[in-house]
């Protein structure tokens, strides 16, 4: 527990210090405060409980039991509070009976619901889940009769949706996590109005492609939609809307590195690294036209303000990019004070300012609203505050504590209330003594609780998020493993590495520890959890890929495992589990699909003789796992030389390969095949594949590929079956 309150604040400007009393609080996130301020309530997600504060004295009156990984809090105006339980598919309501507060019921939602937003009447809740319960591809948005605690209408929006915001005129915004961009939705009648583009956005990789056959995916181009929109933050008039992107977008990666590893050159500002976190900002009066998306993290240097590809050529047609200036330039450029992974994002009352909570650098920014969109701002200008929370009490290196996951202003604007979920504590920040030029500094911080997992575990959740510890990322480069592995998973981008496409895997549910070898090429047989060996997989991603020191070696790359593989929440699947979490029997369907997989393919082609189930084999992770590499099982015809062009509906998908630059002896010396994935949860797991080139199961198994598996020697409808067993792994 952290005894020292170190705090490091740069103020610009004044932070909203007027206490007016038609003010009333904001919230998001993992904590939220009562519309009147007098109450605060902490998420504690390791202990499925919510505690009770008393905003004004910081006691602790109530803890609430709630469901299962409880991802997000609001509260309502009338006081009832509402929890979305993400590892239950339930939604816990909490009422409030003068200074005691019980859980009146849990509502059955979707798969992992997320995002909640309560209307100013109290009388409609909006759930956001994850996906539906029948269909992996989409996710919901879900209104409920708080009267009734019964579902009024569920509609699909895009893929993987984490937030809704509620705008002026009943209008819901769903941002979708992975696509970039946000479905617009009636809220009366459930009704989409405005919808983004589906599942991953090609663009994303034909951007990167285009801009490397003009400028050799050099550091200076860049493309890739905003990923990772985790939030979304309505001013109190309803007009406007702020979306935190864990990306802005991405440049592509080149080797040698020339300083910090290959995840953190150049970045598409010539500063930092591949990570540049944006925020978009959806105005009411202009969405028809456009959005507009802005970088928090520094433009300076030579490519400062419009870089060459950017905006990306193909985007969707409701998002149109704004110039790709900095708002937090003055902030990112100072080293230490990198911006990274914001994950909750607040508007105060009086619209003005925005505050964003950056789980990986494990600081608030501070923001004047009005920056973005046309208007012109002078950016340097545009932080007004910047609050780092830093406690220094990671055991190795140094850098701010990650894990900041909620925010929650009082109604005075004084005091801001930030949850850093991972030390179980929240910080006060404010200006109590502020003048006209008061800066914000921490006023209290109250741990509640000590940590329920084993130190191992806490230790590795805090490293796997951290974008500024030393022996993790290089100095001045604020890049964390959850950077691409979001949440543990992954980030959907096919990254533009030098031997070639690769994209992030999952690496939450699939025992990764079990599946040697690791990455796409299948080049590493040590992990690293063993003494320090810089040729282990652990060592080449910290110390090659993201320019840590990799000092500590063993011990950290353990913490990070022991994490990942025992405590990060799965992706949850309702083709496998019920509700609870008990395994479902196989549908007659996914049982013949099964007998499907473990057929061995008799017809002619380079794997005749072999069935799914040889390579991704059931006793193994339905992974492959060896220690000689076999060129003949892990080719399957997906390397893109000569010989293997045979790419039957993706015809975007293989030129995405056709442009793959000169493999790299050092790293990826075997080109002509790849690992055998793992495919535990791979109805979430897309896009697919090394190179990402099969957006869906489907694409998957309606190519034209005949040495992969064959899928072309199934009828339709056992191919149906076939996608009904895979989506039960
Ligand atoms: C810039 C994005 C990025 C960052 C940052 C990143 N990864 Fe990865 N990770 C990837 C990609 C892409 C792959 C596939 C790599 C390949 O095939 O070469 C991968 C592969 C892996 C694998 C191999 C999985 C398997 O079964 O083969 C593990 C384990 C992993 N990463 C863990 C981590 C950890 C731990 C960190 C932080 C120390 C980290 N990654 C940081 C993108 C990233
Ligand atoms: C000869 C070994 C082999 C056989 C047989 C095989 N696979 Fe694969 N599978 C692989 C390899 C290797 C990859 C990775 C290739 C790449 O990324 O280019 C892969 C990748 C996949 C992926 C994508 C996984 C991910 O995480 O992106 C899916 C889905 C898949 N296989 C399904 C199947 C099905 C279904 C069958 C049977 C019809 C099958 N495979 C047969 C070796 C095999």
């Amino acid at each position: 527990m952290r005894k020292v309150l170190a705090l490091v604040v740069t103020a610009l400007g004044v932070v909203a210090c007027t206490p007016n009393a038609e003010l009333s609080a904001v919230s998001s996130g993992t904590l939220a405060l009562s519309a009147d301020s007098a109450n605060l309530y902490v998420l504690e997600a390791d202990q499925n409980k919510v505690y009770v504060f008393d905003a004004n004295s910081y006691t602790q009156l109530a803890t609430v039991a709630v469901g299962k990984n409880p991802a997000r809090i609001v509260v309502a105006s009338d006081e009832t509070i509402y929890v979305s339980n993400r590892g239950e598919r339930t939604v816990s309501v909490i009422t409030r009976n003068g200074s005691s507060w019980t859980e009146a019921a849990r509502i059955p939602v979707g798969v992992e619901p997320v995002g909640l937003a309560v209307t100013k009447d109290a009388k409609t809740l909006l759930v956001v889940n994850s996906t539906m319960l029948t269909d992996l591809t989409t996710g919901s948005l879900m209104a409920i009769d708080t009267a009734s605690r019964s579902v009024i209408w569920e509609t699909p929006v895009g893929h993987e949706p984490r937030a809704v915001g509620i705008l002026s005129g009943d209008k819901a915004l769903v941002p979708l996590y992975f696509d970039g961009t946000a479905d617009l939705v009636d809220i009366k009648t459930g009704n989409i109005t405005r919808q983004s583009d589906p599942l991953h956005n090609n663009d994303t990789i034909d951007s990167e492609v285009a801009a490397g056959t003009t400028a050799g995916l050099t550091a200076s181009t860049s493309g890739y939609l905003p990923t990772g929109l985790s939030d979304v933050a309505v001013t109190a008039d309803g007009t406007r809307a702020f979306i935190p992107g864990q990306w802005a977008r991405v440049a592509p990666i080149q080797r040698p590195p020339s300083s910090g590893g290959y995840y953190s050159l150049g970045g598409p500002c010539s500063y930092g690294a591949v990570v540049a976190p944006g925020l978009l900002t959806y105005d009411a009066a202009a969405w028809s036209a456009h959005d507009t998306l802005d970088d928090l993290s520094s433009c300076s240097g030579p490519n400062a303000q419009v870089v060459a590809n950017y905006p990306p050529t193909a985007i969707p047609p409701d998002l149109v990019v704004g110039s790709a200036t900095a708002v937090a330039s003055s902030v990112a450029t100072d080293p230490g004070k990198e911006v990274s992974g914001p994950v909750a994002a607040v508007v105060d009352s009086t619209g003005k300012y925005v505050y964003v909570a950056n789980q990986q650098s494990g600081n608030v920014l501070v923001m004047t609203a009005y920056g973005q969109d046309q208007q012109p701002v002078n950016l340097g200008a545009g932080v007004v505050a910047y609050a780092d929370l830093n406690t220094g009490d990671l055991t190795q290196g140094e850098g701010g504590t990650p894990g900041p996951s909620g925010l929650a202003l009082h109604k005075d604007g004084r005091r801001l209330f930030v949850h850093n979920a991972f030390d179980h504590d929240f910080v006060v920040l404010g200006c109590d003594n502020c003048t006209s030029t008061g800066t914000m500094t921490i006023l209290q911080t109250i741990p509640y609780t000590t940590p329920t997992l084993p130190p191992e575990a806490e230790q590795g959740r805090k490293l796997f998020f951290t974008a500024n510890n030393a022996d993790i990322t290089a100095t001045g480069s604020p890049v964390a493993c959850a950077s691409c592995h979001l949440e543990g998973r992954t980030d959907g981008h096919p990254w533009g590495f030098p031997e070639g496409l690769s994209t992030t895997p999952v690496l939450v549910g699939r025992n990764f520890t079990q599946t040697q070898p690791w990455d796409w090429s299948g080049s590493f047989t040590d992990l690293g959890l063993v003494g320090i060996d810089q040729t282990s997989f652990f060592s080449d991603v910290i110390t090659q890929r993201m320019g840590g020191s990799d000092q500590v070696g063993a011990t950290v790359h353990n913490e990070i495992a022991t994490w990942l593989s025992q405590y990060a929440p799965v992706q949850d699947n309702p083709f496998r589990y019920d509700a609870s979490g008990n395994v479902l029997p196989l549908s007659a369907s996914a049982q013949r699909g099964q007998a499907l997989f473990n057929q061995v393919d008799i017809s002619a082609g380079l794997n005749n003789g072999r069935s799914c189930a040889t390579c991704h084999n059931p006793s193994t992770n339905f992974a492959l796992s060896y220690t000689v590499a076999d060129s003949t099982i892990r080719d399957v015809g997906t390397d893109g030389s000569a010989g293997n062009a045979a790419y039957g509906n993706d015809p975007t998908g293989y030129t995405v390969e056709g442009q793959k630059l000169t493999p790299d002896p050092t790293l990826n010396s075997d080109v002509t095949g790849f690992d055998v994935p793992s495919l535990l949860s791979i109805g979430r797991s897309g896009p697919y594949m090394h190179d990402a080139r099969y957006l869906t199961l489907d694409q998957r198994l309606h190519d034209g590929n005949t040495t992969h598996g064959n899928p072309g020697r199934f009828t339709e409808s056992q191919k149906q079956d076939l996608e009904a067993y895979l989506l039960t792994l």
